[in-house]
């Protein structure tokens, strides 16, 4: 048996000829914050990609708490604990906070009918309760029933997270979470992060702002071309030689 929550073995992934992820490994222990970092394009979304089950793997192994998960479809990756956000995939400003956590329940999934079965069914089951009790566990006191267009950008980036936990994941994967946050609301996401990550859910996050990685991660990897090129703590990254190569020879990373 594995100590790992998740162990990514020997990725590797081409698209049409051109290897965007080549041979990248890291593991992650439970409850530990892991960041993922590289310059745009590296392949961090196909990381992600690969690990929900989104795009298939070339090669390479993805073990979820011991278990192979390598071939298996995207649901049975969330039954099993994992979830993510997309980039750049928001939340549906149109609809209520309560209803866009409950949607979580199964924003996983791929079509537009899928995404919206909660809402049509939300007379009929308990999910506007554990939406509820998501917002609730998380201390974010908002009122359940407002539109979210109505919230702060900061608050909405909150939201989208309690969204992610409404599968009960043991590992929680973020894309740029705190993209287009100022200072002060990257410093309470990570804030809210660091909170939830101390109620025992694992975290991966892919990130550009190296303050958000320096106030939440204990250990990150950096990819760049697709291939690892750092693993260690933040502190240690700001000195690796080659990641400030990779970030354009300057001297500051980010
Ligand atoms: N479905 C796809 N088909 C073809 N190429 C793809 C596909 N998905 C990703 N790529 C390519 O793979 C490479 C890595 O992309 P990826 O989105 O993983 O980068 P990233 O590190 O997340 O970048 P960013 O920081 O800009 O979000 C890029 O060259 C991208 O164009
Ligand atoms: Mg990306």
């Amino acid at each position: 048996m594995s100590e790992n929550i998740l162990e990514i073995n020997n990725l590797t992934k081409a698209f049409g000829g051109l290897t965007v992820l080549d041979d990248v490994s890291f593991s992650l222990s439970p409850g530990e914050r892991f960041g993922l970092i590289g310059p745009n394009g590296a392949g961090k979304t196909t990381v992600f990609n690969l690990l929900s089950g989104v795009y298939s793997v070339d090669s390479g192994k993805v073990v979820l708490g011991g278990k192979d998960i390598t071939d298996l479809p995207i649901k049975s990756r969330i039954g099993l604990g994992l979830s993510r956000s997309f980039q750049n995939i928001r939340l549906m400003p149109h609809l209520s906070v309560i209803e866009n956590v409950m949607v979580g329940q199964h924003s996983q999934a791929n079509s537009v009918s899928n995404l919206l079965k909660p809402i049509n069914w939300m007379k009929n089951n308990n999910w506007r309760q554990k939406a509820m009790d998501a917002l609730e566990e998380t201390g974010l006191e908002i009122d359940p029933d407002i539109t979210v267009s109505e919230l702060p950008y900061g608050i909405r980036k909150k939201l989208e997270v309690v969204r992610g936990l409404m599968s009960s994941p043991k590992v929680l994967m973020l894309d740029e979470p705190a993209a287009g946050l100022n200072p002060n609301e990257t410093q309470e996401l990570a804030n809210f992060l660091h909170d939830i990550s101390d109620k025992g859910v694992t975290l991966l996050l892919v990130e550009h702002d190296m303050n958000f990685i320096h106030a939440l991660c204990e250990r990150i990897a950096v990819l760049n071309f697709g291939s690892k090129i750092f693993e260690g703590t933040p502190d240690e990254v700001t000195k690796d030689s080659a990641v400030l190569e990779a970030y354009l020879g300057t001297s500051e990373v980010g």
